[in-house]
């Protein structure tokens, strides 16, 4: 969740929308219009993470070491990325961070919940992801940041119920306290009744259900999700796409982990694996599309595995057996073995959600739309419109999120069709 001091409330309860401040269209003849206006990035930028685990802390204290000159930004697109305007001849490719009004790292303010009570220095040293001397540097400040008390239960929710379809229904949910509440839901609803923006970086339902969208749409609190696309998932949407743009065959792909962090205790849980094996799983086939190209993906075995191994730590083994057949149907294979950091990939992704969503909060042209499509290139299972097939191809992703920056700031889409150089 990222908030802003009062001006993340949803219009109407309080007054305080800037509109002298806001950016506006340059209206010069013959330029494209801005789509909408920005507010400014004004005042401190609230973060609200719940569960002050690995992948929180080391969001956290790596922002603050960051800020701090110790470290760079590596693997953020707001902080690394640029975006090309106009032309290939052009030379025009700002950073994405000075493209649009992002909040700056400065701005950032954190809390959270959890069922422990460890402040981000205990907390992250738990964790064991970061070095322990670049933790004891930035103690001071991650010792003021304490959890505050989590909403707990043992409930998990499989399926969505009468309870999840309406507010009505949902609000009288939570007062008889229905098992049918997990906390993860308590969380979300808290964040959108207030009109804060709330993005999903874990596999449950949550902010799927009927009430987060209804939420989400009345509060103009932009919603997405669900699960971060880190370690495997990531290789699968770069390495499916080619599979398929070179139209060679896949006829299974085998993928396992080892992992020893507190997340890798909880998945080697058939039941708690299960809404992660389904994010997981539905990559492949929305990239491949089987009913269109039967011969080549009609018939895939896809099995992924995730195995509590407690040596590895925080450091993730992602192995993939591929086998895939080309030219007249013959074999091939491929193996994959990514030795990953999983909250090291984790952790730039929360830093450019937060800031993207609180663009999206301030922009009028997106705050109303409820789920942030162009954000898919986040997640493993990217929320879209009721009926609409998620976009899961990392390049298709990345070109829809910047285009959406350019179409926000009235630039030209890129389309990539190059005729005009050969005119
Ligand atoms: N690369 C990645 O690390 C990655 C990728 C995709 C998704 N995720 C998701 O991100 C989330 C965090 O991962 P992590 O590695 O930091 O896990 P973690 O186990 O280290 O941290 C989770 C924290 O949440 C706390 N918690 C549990 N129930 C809570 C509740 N009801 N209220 C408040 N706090 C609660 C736990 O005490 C723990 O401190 C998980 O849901 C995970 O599935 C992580």
């Amino acid at each position: 969740m990222a908030t802003r001091n009062k001006s993340a409330r949803p219009a109407g309860k309080t007054a305080r929308v800037e509109v002298k401040n806001e950016v506006k269209s340059s209206g010069k003849p013959g330029s494209s219009r801005n789509h909408g206006t920005i507010e400014p990035a004004k005042g401190k930028l609230g973060v609200m993470i719940p569960g002050m685990g690995a992948v929180a802390t080391t969001f956290v204290a790596g922002v603050e070491a960051i800020r701090k000159g110790l470290a760079k930004p590596i693997g953020s697109l707001t902080q690394m990325g640029t975006v090309r305007l106009g032309k290939r001849t052009d030379g025009r490719s700002p950073k994405v961070k000075e493209f649009v009004p992002l909040a700056g790292l400065d701005d950032l303010v954190f809390t959270g919940w959890d069922i422990f009570e460890d402040n981000m220095y205990d907390a992250a040293s738990k964790a064991g992801v970061l070095d322990q001397r670049l933790l004891d540097e930035l103690k001071p400040f991650l010792s003021t940041v304490t959890p505050r008390a989590a909403v707990f239960d043992h409930n998990y929710v499989k399926k969505p119920t009468a309870a999840h379809q309406s507010l009505k229904a949902f609000e009288k949910a939570m007062r008889d306290n229905d098992e049918m509440i997990a906390p993860s839901m308590v969380y979300a609803y808290a964040s959108l009744i207030e009109g804060v923006p709330f993005a999903n970086g874990a596999p449950n339902l949550t902010v799927d259900l009927p009430v987060m969208l209804e939420l989400s749409r009345e509060n103009e609190a932009p919603i997405c999700g669900k699960d971060f696309k880190t370690g495997q998932t990531l290789m699968k949407t770069v390495l499916a796409p080619a599979f398929k743009a070179r139209l060679l065959g896949l006829s299974g792909w085998y993928s396992t982990n080892i992992l020893g962090n507190r997340d890798g205790e909880v998945l080697d849980d058939p039941g708690s694996f299960k809404t992660k094996e389904e994010s997981k799983l539905g990559a492949l086939e929305h990239i491949l599309q089987p009913a269109l190209y039967p011969e080549l993906y009609g018939n895939i075995f896809h099995k992924v595995r995730i195995n509590y191994y407690p040596p590895r730590g925080d450091n993730k083994e992602g192995w993939d057996n591929i086998d895939i057949f080309g030219w007249l149907g013959y074999p091939m294979q491929i193996k994959v073995d990514f030795l990953c950091r999983d909250s090291i990939l984790a952790a730039p992704i929360v830093l450019d959600l937060v800031l993207l969503m609180d663009l999206a909060k301030r922009s009028s042209e997106l705050r109303g739309l409820a789920i942030q499509e162009w954000l898919s290139f986040y997640f493993k299972s990217p929320m879209t419109a009721p009926g609409l097939y998620p976009e899961h191809d990392l390049f298709i992703q990345l070109m829809k999120l910047k285009n959406t920056l350019r179409y926000l700031k009235g630039e030209e889409l890129i389309t990539h069709l190059g005729l005009e150089y050969y005119d």
